[in-house]
């Protein structure tokens, strides 16, 4: 098929390009400017990570513009999507998240594109945040656009359960909420999430359906990722455990100041954002039972988190979070 990728310089987007070029499609991946000439370090790194992709350049948040472009001649079959706000403010998330998408959407359906694959997030199921609220009008679009859809709502990213590696080999404590049993989560790979997202594009079964998806094995605790890590490292267990009513102390504090300082508004936002990701899991909710539900959340991959703990430490490698370590 012939597709095209936004996103495709994320995370998740550059496991998806790679993904979809192994599935033997050809692959047109939008990207911006700023990405190449801005981030020397990032462009070698690029060019070898979506090795195979044809890349064009420009804004894809002005759809209009794009539209006239070239490149969209021939039209595609599919368009697929990665793009997502990078710092989770609900300016920006309506700004991508939500609008960038919609004019996608429309411009889809102008010009014939037959499948939408947009990557969501589990968190959506219970909308407590600004960029939770986007994700969820744009997705409500989607459905009801008459193109063939795939939602992908995965559950967390390696990336975002592996910067206590770094903490503990400066020699700092694993951070906990509460007594770190709060939440739990089925976290899947780069490389399974973005073999997921391409296969949406040939397996029927992910189609016209909304895709909770997790990695392999049982979920973890925050607490039974640091038993693990300090097992792995050869070290005596030390934690330090944050009360999440101080975290709603600090929420309170910002709400307040940011009534006359909008850029404490948007501190009051990542504070939410921290909050709701220290108090509830990534698994698929079960609203009649009103509780997580780890049977229910699929598992897709074969790449556990433990396994990715174990190379980063035996490699000595640090996982670069890019410009934002909000998601
Ligand atoms: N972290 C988790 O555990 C987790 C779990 C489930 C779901 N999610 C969801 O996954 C998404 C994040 O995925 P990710 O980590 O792969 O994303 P990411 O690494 O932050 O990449 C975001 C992509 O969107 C592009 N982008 C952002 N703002 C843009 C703008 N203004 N104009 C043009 N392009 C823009 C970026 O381009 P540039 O490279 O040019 O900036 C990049 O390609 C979020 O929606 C999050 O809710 C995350």
């Amino acid at each position: 098929m012939r597709v095209l990728l936004l996103g495709a310089t994320g995370t998740i987007g550059q496991a998806t390009a790679a993904a979809l070029v192994r599935d033997g499609h050809e692959v047109v991946c939008l990207v911006r400017d700023k990405s190449i000439a801005q981030r020397n370090d990032l462009a070698v790194k690029l060019q070898q990570q979506l090795a195979g992709t044809k890349l064009q350049f420009g804004d894809a948040l002005n759809v209009a513009c794009c539209a006239k472009a070239e490149w969209l001649q021939p039209s595609f079959d599919a368009l697929v999507s990665c793009l997502a706000s990078r710092n989770g403010t609900p300016r920006d998330a309506w700004a991508i998240d939500y609008q960038a998408h919609a004019d996608w959407l429309t411009l889809a359906v102008a010009k014939g594109i037959r499948h939408f694959v947009v990557l969501s997030a589990l968190c959506v199921q219970k909308p407590l945040l600004g960029f939770q609220q986007a994700k969820l009008a744009f997705e409500k679009e989607l459905m009801a656009s008459g193109l063939t859809y795939s939602i992908v709502r995965p559950t967390a990213f390696f990336k975002s359960l592996s910067g206590q590696v770094k903490r503990l080999k400066q020699g700092k404590p694993f951070l906990l909420f509460g007594d770190g049993q709060l939440t739990s989560c089925k976290p899947i790979s780069d490389h399974d999430l973005g073999q997921f997202m391409a296969q949406c594009l040939t397996d029927r079964q992910l189609q016209n359906t909304i895709l909770p998806i997790g990695g392999p094995g049982p979920a973890v605790t925050p607490l039974q990722q640091g038993e693990y890590l300090f097992e792995l490292m050869g070290m005596k267990p030390q934690y330090k455990r944050v009360p999440v009513a101080l975290m709603d102390t600090v929420i309170g504090m910002l709400n307040l100041l940011g009534k006359v300082m909008p850029a404490l508004a948007d501190k009051a936002e990542l504070a939410r954002i921290g909050r709701y990701y220290a108090t509830e899991s990534m698994l698929v909710w079960d609203q009649e039972k009103q509780a997580y539900d780890e049977q229910a959340t699929p598992s897709f991959g074969e790449e556990t988190l433990f396994e990715h703990y174990k190379r980063m430490v035996e490699n000595n490698i640090d996982v670069p979070l890019g410009e934002h370590s909000v998601f």
